[in-house]
């Protein structure tokens, strides 16, 4: 591949197929896609290549079921693992999807030592712990994607409810990704304007329920499999900060060495990511009871992470 910033995306499935897709069609750069189903990274990423005159975009597409194509990524974006299937929680998916996260992430930093890995696959923050030792990277440099998506879910709803753009919109969620998230109402704003200025208690708590279920919800309704087009555009919108060194302040899964006075734990939490990956954590003074909701969040990730032994 040429001069172009390189993106490997592992899992062609619905999370990884549409991540390439937004990244392609932004331009951020060469896009390397790798699964273990013989023709399906191949065939997605022709199908891919053959949309670049219709919608201009000038980027190489290769689907692989091997790494060679991957050597010296900028950024890597893991979504290899099995999807929620409906009555089946995040948790369900925690061993199979260890095993599978540790075999790519093996592959992956032997070809890119100097990568930037997102992690996607479920579930989130354990997964992130699993690649953090596996990699032997460091902190920075592993950061795993889902406060981006929940806030956009929440910003989505809020957007609804007040009839105003979703541009206009930010919204706040800390802690692990799963029932316990913690969406900060106070945080999350309207033109500046905090929505708790702007709707009623009982909408935003119903909001707050809704974006901690957000990915239940999807599930309920495709039956098939969980969502796709928000998480894929959420970690290219974190790619993006990276690669063109934004600086965007984003909630992410990151690492926690004291922060928030958790320790040695991926929780998510706002951070600054540019072009050394995670730049700096962003702490604010929380209420009593959002500190507990968020112990509450970081012990459901401990307790994964815990039965990994990791
Ligand atoms: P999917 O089933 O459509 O795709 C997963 C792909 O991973 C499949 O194509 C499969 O063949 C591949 N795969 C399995 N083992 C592999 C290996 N060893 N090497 C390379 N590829 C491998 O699932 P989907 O919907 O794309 O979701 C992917 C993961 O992302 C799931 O774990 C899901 O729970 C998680 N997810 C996380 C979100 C978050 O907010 N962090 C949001 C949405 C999904
Ligand atoms: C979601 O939140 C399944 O974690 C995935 O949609």
């Amino acid at each position: 591949m040429g001069a172009r910033k390189k993106i490997t995306v592992v899992g062609a499935g619905n999370v990884g197929a549409t991540a390439a897709h937004w990244l392609a069609a932004k331009e951020l750069g060469d896009v390397a896609l790798v699964d273990i189903v013989e023709g399906v990274p191949q065939g997605k990423g022709l199908d891919l290549a053959e949309a670049a005159p219709i919608e201009g975009f000038d980027v190489r597409l290769i689907g692989s079921n091997t790494y060679d194509e991957t050597d010296n990524s900028d950024v890597v974006i893991i979504t290899a693992g099995l999807a929620r299937k409906p009555g089946m929680s995040r948790d369900d998916l925690l061993k199979t999807n260890a095993d599978i996260v540790s075999k790519v992430v093996d592959e992956v930093v032997r070809r890119s030592p100097n990568t930037i890995l997102i992690i996607v696959s479920n579930p989130l923050d354990a997964m992130c712990q699993v690649a953090l030792k596996r990699s032997g990277f460091p902190k920075h440099r592993v950061i795993g994607m889902a406060g981006v998506l929940d806030s956009a879910r929440m910003r989505c709803f809020l957007a609804e409810a007040l009839d105003v753009s979703v541009e206009n919109v930010t919204a706040f969620v800390l802690g692990g990704h799963g029932d316990t998230m913690v969406p900060l109402p106070r945080f999350s704003t309207c033109a500046g304007i905090p929505i708790t200025e702007l709707l009623p208690k009982d909408k935003i708590d119903a909001i707050v329920k809704r974006t901690a279920g957000g990915g239940a919800e999807i599930v309920a309704l495709l039956k098939t499999g969980s969502a796709y087009y928000a998480p894929s555009a959420a970690a290219v919108e974190m790619t993006e900060s990276i690669l063109k060194d934004k600086k965007k302040i984003l909630p992410c899964a990151a690492y926690l060495e004291g922060e928030y006075g958790v320790n040695g734990l991926y929780v998510g939490v706002p951070c600054k990511l540019g072009a050394r990956g995670l730049e700096q954590i962003i702490e604010i003074n929380l209420t009593a009871e959002e500190r507990i909701a968020l112990q509450k969040s970081a012990s459901a990730v401990q307790e994964l992470v815990d039965v990994l032994g990791i």
